[in-house]
């Protein structure tokens, strides 16, 4: 398994680009089987959960082929499967987003039931309740969620309230109601800007989906959609991770190729932190003047609030942050687990229940460290590039599902990170 050592020591500074969303693509990706022409998706991330997904759409008899600028064209007609396997949904969770397509598009689809995952049970309840008000029969055998239309093969449109905001969900839905016979109401649907680009991509392809970015979703059903071209968003949470790499080591950085718009909650809680940030249209500028930050206070809850996934991240610049900042975790139910690699490397951090109260330190010491779930590792990976001395970090498997070349992007901001093939 590769590892990373990392020289803690001076601060970052340059420039970074950033690269397609990883929780963007994933969705699109998905909903290429949707498409009766051909789809081209551009600004894929070069990640594992991205193989994953292709490596999926093959299984199902997908024609994909992927120029070298990562631009991915996809064909459907060689379809000759409806059954996403076992072997590759327990790699990757978010394998359940062909559900939604492959049933409303095919009439029939088997995805392997996933199961739990390091940050918590997750359950799928909420995308197979909503399938089921659309008239899917679902019946789990042999591990497998199998789910079937009505005879004539279509879903039927409905109004579906989400009792808990799930970002899965309601894109699983919401690619089933492309679709659907009539119209589909998704009410308590979730905003994150990932549903606004695959409601931007759906209706680029020929969809009729209204009111992505509001908790409401009107999803007008079509006979079809016949594909074509869509660029995935910038990576929020790439954005933000780097950003608080910045803040948690002193420096001085420039993102450019993302959207600061879609960042409001975290720039908010990085400015309370002491950073200067400036922004223009696809770039942010941040400068800690070389300064100590301040520990600062969050929640997690659904977009436009903080997000979970930049939790970790902001628990670590606590972690040297001058003052107690209160982290509490309120979307998944174990959530905290850099909490005890970082107090290895000399952090001061109590957790009760969700919440984790973090009491800088002026000072991290290197160690040996193992990763444990994808923004985990981004939190270890922060506090190795301010701990005296030189940080192993195992397992970064994790990492790389969600950041591209992060030892690249690192040692162009100054880092002395190199990854050693284990
Ligand atoms: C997505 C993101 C993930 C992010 C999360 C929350 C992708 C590939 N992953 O995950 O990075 O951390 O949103 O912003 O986009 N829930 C249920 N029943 C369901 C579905 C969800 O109870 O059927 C619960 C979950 O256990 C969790 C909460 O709803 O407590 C939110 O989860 P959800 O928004 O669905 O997360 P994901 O879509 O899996």
């Amino acid at each position: 398994m590769d590892k990373l050592i990392i020289q803690g020591g001076g601060p970052l500074h340059g420039e970074v680009w950033i690269s397609g969303s990883k929780n963007s693509a994933l969705p699109i990706l998905s909903a290429t089987l949707l498409c009766e022409g051909l789809a081209t998706v551009s600004n894929l991330p070069h990640l594992q959960d991205v193989t994953t997904t292709i490596e999926l759409l093959g299984t199902l008899g997908v024609t994909v082929s992927i120029s070298e600028r990562m631009e991915l064209e996809v064909d459907n007609t060689t379809l000759h499967s409806l059954t996403a396997p076992y072997d590759l949904v327990k790699t990757m969770r978010a394998s359940i987003l062909v559900l939604g397509p492959m049933l409303s598009r095919y009439g029939e689809a088997n995805v392997s039931f996933p199961g739990g995952c390091a940050i918590g049970s997750r359950p799928v309840d909420l995308h197979l309740r909503g399938l089921e008000a659309m008239g899917a029969k679902i019946t789990i055998e042999d591990g497998y969620i199998k789910a079937k239309a009505r005879t004539d093969g279509r879903l039927v449109g409905c109004r579906i309230l989400m009792d808990i905001v799930s970002v899965g969900a309601t894109e699983n839905l919401m690619m089933a109601a492309v679709l659907a016979r009539g119209q589909t109401v998704i009410e308590n649907a979730a905003r994150e800007p990932e549903i606004v680009d695959l409601a931007n991509c759906l209706n680029a392809w020929g969809a009729d989906v209204q009111g992505a970015g509001s908790n409401r979703l009107v999803i007008n059903g079509v006979e079809k959609i016949v594909g074509g071209h869509f660029r995935v968003m910038p990576d929020r949470i790439e954005t933000g991770t780097y950003l608080a790499a910045a803040v948690a080591t002193r420096g001085k950085i420039r993102v450019t190729q993302t959207d600061p718009s879609s960042l409001e909650a975290v720039l908010l809680k990085l400015r309370e932190t002491g950073a200067e940030i400036t922004q223009g249209d696809d770039w942010i500028e941040l400068d800690m003047h070389g300064k100590r930050p301040k520990a600062v206070s969050l929640r997690t809850a659904p977009y436009p609030a903080f997000p979970t996934d930049m939790q970790a991240q902001l628990t670590a610049i606590n972690a040297v942050a001058e003052g107690t900042g209160v982290v509490t975790e309120t979307i998944f139910e174990n959530r905290l687990m850099q909490v005890q690699e970082l107090n290895r490397m000399g952090a001061s951090i109590t957790v009760e229940g969700n919440t984790a109260v973090v009491t800088g330190v002026e000072r991290l010491k290197a160690a040996p460290v193992m990763a444990s779930d994808l923004r985990a590792s981004a939190a270890l990976v922060i506090a190795a590039l301010v701990a005296d001395g030189e940080t192993i970090v195992d397992r970064i498997y994790h990492i790389d599902r969600g950041y591209e070349c992060i030892e690249e992007k690192l040692q162009l901001l100054g880092a002395k990170i190199k990854r050693v093939p284990g």
